[in-house]
């Protein structure tokens, strides 16, 4: 009886989806029909709150009278129930009484503060991964909040380029994943519910190109790396659901993202088939001009719309010269009615429509914003998301046996450093620094401290106390890395080596020949060789957030055995850079490192990176044995299962991701060395052993050939299933048949 109404219930679903869509075509219809043009531009035209994410712009007493008037569509930057409540009554007032959008950067969290996206990432956990999403969008929708401006889905393998922190790392098929996630976290079953907000796929596209790494630097790639590397994710992020995109500020080969009609309408409105609605990133619809492609504001206007920007953000083009670009015709109506209904039809499926408060409402924020199951949820994820680099003689976890223990370094006290980048709710008191996380897990160890240098480490007058507390001590852990400002947007580095003279500290303590852990902190992949070759152990921490001290303390004495792997190369030097592990084999490759003459590489470093894409380490060991394959050849449309026995030979528990590679020996466009094509996270415990097992398709085996033609080509693959890209543990060989 109970399967028979499920059945029915899930029948019937789709009807009344469809109805509603009808339902809601015909209200957006209705409403269409009484818009003046001027009222239709409004709906395009969005605007800043008070606080400022890009370079500020007009007068606030004017946007509230814009608003007033009907000529604004939705606002970013502002939040909280009291304020979106007021702004919402002033848009109420206009005309025919349209509810705003308002949108958010919400990031890596609302006021609980998660780890940044590229640490998340390093958790490879999708669970994880999405109830972060969510939690981040109950608080926020709990706050007035909408829409919010992630995730960002931009490949990135340049960590010169400060936004790498804002997304998943460098590759694509984990990228791809992560990308789902999210969006399905802040999205929630269904859009329109009071706990989710739309999520906004950005930037598209190739955002993460940016030349030499130099933000909203020009990028020019092939059509080839563009639709095998930088745009599944995006692909993902649609048929995830994302109700929004956000284009983006460069140029992909010679035209701006923004007037991109290949990118906007070709693609994704095209081929995709994409129902949503397309933003501006902020300013970016004005910038065509000092690009070079628009020759003035009003042809800027005219290009974005034309192009498929549905929404200006910050941009004043539509706002000032889109209704006289379709009075004369430069834009048609039907192209600024399609912006409009895209928009309007969002506006409906969140209800705003019946009630443009719901989101805002004061008890439910109260309750929301106070929960403690989301601070534990922090916790789980920054612990997933630390990456232990080195444990040199099983260096940790530390003991708690009565020893003294000295924390020291800039970052060991801070909270604000924690908290990363993207901070919009963040109660700074309530997080846990890493040096209270080590004292409130320290049992009977006794906790010294030295910060050694204020923030940024310039001078070194406080290096003698910090040896001399190091001297006294059994261990010592130093907590170095960048501060939380020098990572995301606008903070490109030439340099990514640790900043001031953190290194210096690090050998001064290490001088006193005590062992030396190191906690970092950071938004992107840093350089820190000395650190890499002497320090006892490494634990990357990334920006953890809120819970960041005690999940690093949890890792430093073992009471979380970290799992963490890393989802982008860390190079040994800037001029390695881009440095990615799915590289080619070119036809001079290094077999041999102390003999490369006349080979790819160079004369002043060695080609590898100093920790490999998938790097991370464990408290136990994990061994692979037993690879087989169903079937050592398969025809394009059979399947088949790889799978190995993976046992936990060490003492701990613990979780391990094994990585699933493989090479396309011989085809049409030469293919990578590796590419990642799976990933699993096994818990074992001691003496634990399980059979993991990987189905391999033709769609696992495709590629874009020269014609951009997605399919696989008969021949030879090479099977690979390790650890980390550079820690292959068993191969096998596959042949694909043609027939
Ligand atoms: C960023 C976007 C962000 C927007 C709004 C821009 O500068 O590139 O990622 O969503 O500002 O804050």
């Amino acid at each position: 009886m109970k399967k028979t109404t499920l059945a029915l219930a899930a029948a019937l679903l789709p009807l009344l989806s469809q109805a509603q869509d009808a339902r809601i075509e015909a209200k957006v219809a209705a409403l269409m029909k009484q818009m003046t043009v001027a009222e239709k531009v409004g709906q395009l035209h969005q605007l800043s709150g008070r606080q400022f994410t890009g370079p500020a712009s007009s007068d606030y007493a004017d946007k509230l009278a814009d608003i007033r008037n009907g000529k604004v569509g939705s606002m970013l930057n502002v939040k909280g129930v009291a304020d979106t409540r007021e702004i919402q009554a002033l848009a109420l007032k206009s005309r025919l009484h349209i509810p705003l959008l308002f949108s958010l950067d919400v990031i890596h969290g609302y006021q609980t503060v998660f780890p940044v996206p590229l640490g998340e990432s390093a958790s490879w956990d999708m669970d994880a991964i999405a109830l972060s999403a969510r939690i981040a969008a109950r608080e926020a929708a709990a706050s007035g909040i909408h829409w919010t401006f992630a995730p960002m889905v931009d490949i990135a393998r340049d960590p010169r380029w400060g936004r790498v922190m804002e997304g998943a790392g460098e590759d694509t098929f984990l990228g791809s994943a992560i990308a789902r996630a999210r969006v399905e976290g802040f999205q929630g079953k269904q859009l329109g519910a009071t706990d989710s907000v739309m999520a906004t796929a950005k930037h598209f596209a190739a955002y993460g190109a940016a030349t030499a790494g130099r933000d909203y630097n020009a990028v020019d790639m092939s059509n080839q790396q563009l639709f095998e590397v930088y745009l599944p994710p995006f692909k993902a992020a649609l048929d995830a659901g994302a109700a929004t995109f956000m284009n983006s500020f460069n140029t992909l080969n010679g035209i701006p993202a923004t007037g991109n009609a290949f990118l906007q309408r070709d693609i994704l409105k095209g081929s995709w088939n994409f129902k949503g609605f397309v933003v501006s990133d902020w300013g970016s619809v004005r910038e065509m001009v000092p690009h070079g492609y628009a020759s003035d504001l009003a042809d800027a206007a005219v290009k974005a719309i034309n192009a498929g920007s549905d929404m200006d953000m910050e941009g004043y083009a539509y706002s000032q010269h889109l209704e006289d670009a379709v009075k004369s015709g430069k834009v048609k109506m039907k192209t600024l009615d399609d912006a409009v209904h895209r928009i309007l039809v969002k506006k409906f499926e969140l209800g705003l429509f019946d009630d443009p408060y719901r989101y805002s409402d004061a008890a439910r924020e109260k309750a929301v914003l106070s929960d403690p199951s989301h601070r534990a949820a922090a916790l789980d994820v920054a612990q997933k998301s630390i990456v232990l680099l080195k444990n040199e003689r099983k260096t940790l976890p530390l003991s708690r046996e009565p020893r003294r223990i000295a924390v020291i370094g800039p970052l060991a006290d801070s909270q604000r450093d924690l908290e990363g980048g993207w901070v919009v709710q963040g109660e700074r008191a309530k997080v846990v620094s890493i040096l209270d996380g080590i004292r409130s897990h320290a049992g009977k160890a006794e906790v010294s401290y030295a910060q050694a240098c204020a923030s940024g480490c310039a001078g070194s007058e406080g290096f003698a106390d910090a040896v001399a507390t190091a001297a006294k001590a059994d261990i010592v852990v130093l907590a170095v890395g960048e501060t939380w400002d020098l990572s995301g947007e606008a903070k490109s580095r030439t340099d990514i080596t640790l900043p001031g003279q953190q290194e210096k500290l690090f050998s001064a303590l290490k001088a006193t020949g005590k062992p030396v852990v190191v906690v970092m902190l950071a938004g992107r992949p840093l350089v820190f060789n000395t650190i890499a070759d002497q320090a006892d152990a490494i634990v990357y921490a990334w920006f953890p957030g809120t819970e960041g001290g005690n999940a690093v303390a949890n890792v430093l004495f073992g009471d979380y055995n970290p799992s963490g792997k890393l989802p982008i190369t860390f190079p040994r030097s800037v001029g390695q850079i881009p440095l990615s592990y799915a590289q080619y084999n070119t036809g001079r490759p290094v077999t041999d490192e102390k003999n490369v003459v006349y080979k790819s590489a160079y004369i002043d470093s060695v080609n590898t990176p100093r920790y490999a894409f998938g790097h991370g380490l464990s408290y136990t060991d994990f061994k692979y044995s037993g690879l087989a394959l169903s079937s050592a050849a398969m025809s394009p449309d059979q399947k088949v299962t790889l799978s190995f026995d993976l046992a936990n030979t060490g003492k701990a528990e613990g979780t391990e991701i094994v990585q699933l590679y493989l090479r396309d020996m011989v085809s049409s466009v030469v293919r990578p060395l590796k590419e990642l094509k799976g990933f699993q996270k096994i818990h074992l415990k001691p003496g634990e052993q399980r059979r993991v097992s990987f189905t391999i398709d033709r769609n696992l085996l495709s590629f874009y050939n020269s014609q951009l033609a997605w399919g696989a080509e008969a021949g030879d693959f090479k099977l690979m299933v390790g650890s980390a890209s550079d820690d292959i543990r068993l191969e096998g060989e596959l042949k694909l048949q043609s027939k």
